[in-house]
């Protein structure tokens, strides 16, 4: 064998070890392709499922299949304050995350995780569509993290349920365990409004509830319903306290090893992917409760939100006020309120 071919076979081992060890592959084209896992922590029937997979669809024609994405649904690879740390060491290449998680990078994210900032669904969307607005929080985390922010997509309104009582007032949650998402401002909140916080997993939940460790959680009917914890969490009052965006995130360093082409490929992508997930989210919502409605579940309006309100206010105004970046990113909310009021 010619010197030059065995340094091409071990030069084409070398690149095949490589694409293994980030989750590529032969591609079915004969090409070489590398495929990214998208780490997802809930089920296949969930819109950002579908527009992950159609994220890999659609990044495969436009890189003539140099790269795919592949799904991981169920919290296969993990629970999300996990995952994240392998996105940024490079491990997973991308990811749907909760806001809240998001703290822990950079606090600042908190403006889109505190009670009662949208006053619509159109504002919120409004918000998040406006990707140069959120373009100085959403790389500020590229050098020190290797995180990218692509986009923030609207995952429903959060309403706290439990299996003892329908909520009505802040007195009615005095003594209840709820689980919130894990971050500061998640525990605060559900404090203020008079219950305990139990900060876990989204995928905790369900056997905690089960098992009585904690009487409730707030979230959106979705996650409440797919994940089963409609049987043992039967009572979902409509505090509508929290829209909090997910956000699609990927691994600074993979997404810089693209060419700048492919690079840009990827980038176009996002728009799309961002509209599709947000835009199944009605539908998932309708078919959630009629499901758990099936079941058994009893759903309440809350007639006073005012009540939670004025017990939260202090929160949000010491967290939107502890800098200039906060108040400007909320001051884009407000606009967007006055544009899109409640209906
Ligand atoms: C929602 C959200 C998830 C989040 C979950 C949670 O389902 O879409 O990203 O992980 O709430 O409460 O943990």
């Amino acid at each position: 064998m010619k010197i030059s071919k065995i340094v091409t076979t071990a030069a084409v081992s070398l690149l095949s070890l490589s694409l293994a060890a980030c989750g590529g592959g032969a591609g079915s084209g004969g090409g070489a392709k590398t495929i990214f896992k998208l780490a997802f922590n809930q089920t296949e029937q969930h819109p950002q499922y579908t527009a992950g997979v159609e994220f890999g669809k659609k990044l495969e024609e436009a890189t003539q299949g140099r790269y795919t994405v592949k799904v991981y649904a169920n919290e296969q690879l993990g629970g999300q304050a996990d995952v994240i740390q392998n996105l940024s060491n490079g491990s997973v290449e991308m990811m749907w995350v909760g806001g809240p998680v998001m703290e822990s990078y950079n606090p600042d994210f908190v403006v889109y995780n505190l009670p009662y900032m949208f006053d619509s669904v159109e504002s919120f969307r409004a918000t998040m569509a406006d990707l140069d607005a959120m373009k100085e929080l959403y790389t500020s985390i590229e050098e020190s993290k290797s995180i990218t922010v692509l986009a923030g997509v609207y995952a429903g309104s959060r309403n706290v349920y439990n299996s003892k009582r329908p909520i009505n007032t802040p007195a009615d949650l005095n003594g209840l365990k709820i689980r919130v998402q894990q971050s500061d401002s998640q525990v605060k909140m559900i404090e203020a409004m008079g219950a305990v916080a139990s900060p876990m997993n989204n995928g905790e939940v369900y056997s905690a509830l089960q098992t009585g460790v904690i009487d409730g959680a707030e979230n959106n009917e979705p996650t409440w319903d797919a994940l089963k914890q409609s049987e043992v969490a039967k009572y979902y009052s409509y505090t509508q306290h929290l829209m909090i965006p997910d956000y699609l995130l990927v691994s600074t360093k993979v997404l810089n090893a693209m060419s700048e082409e492919d690079q840009e490929a990827f980038k176009k992508i996002v728009p799309e992917i961002q509209a599709m997930a947000s835009d199944g989210f009605q539908a998932f919502t309708e078919s959630s409760i009629e499901h758990a409605t099936s079941i058994g579940a009893q759903f309440n309006q809350v007639e006073d939100k005012q009540a939670f309100k004025d017990l939260v206010q202090p929160l949000v105004d010491e967290s939107i006020n502890a800098n200039e970046t906060r108040k400007a990113l909320a001051e884009t909310i407000t606009a967007n309120n006055a544009a899109h009021p409640a209906k």
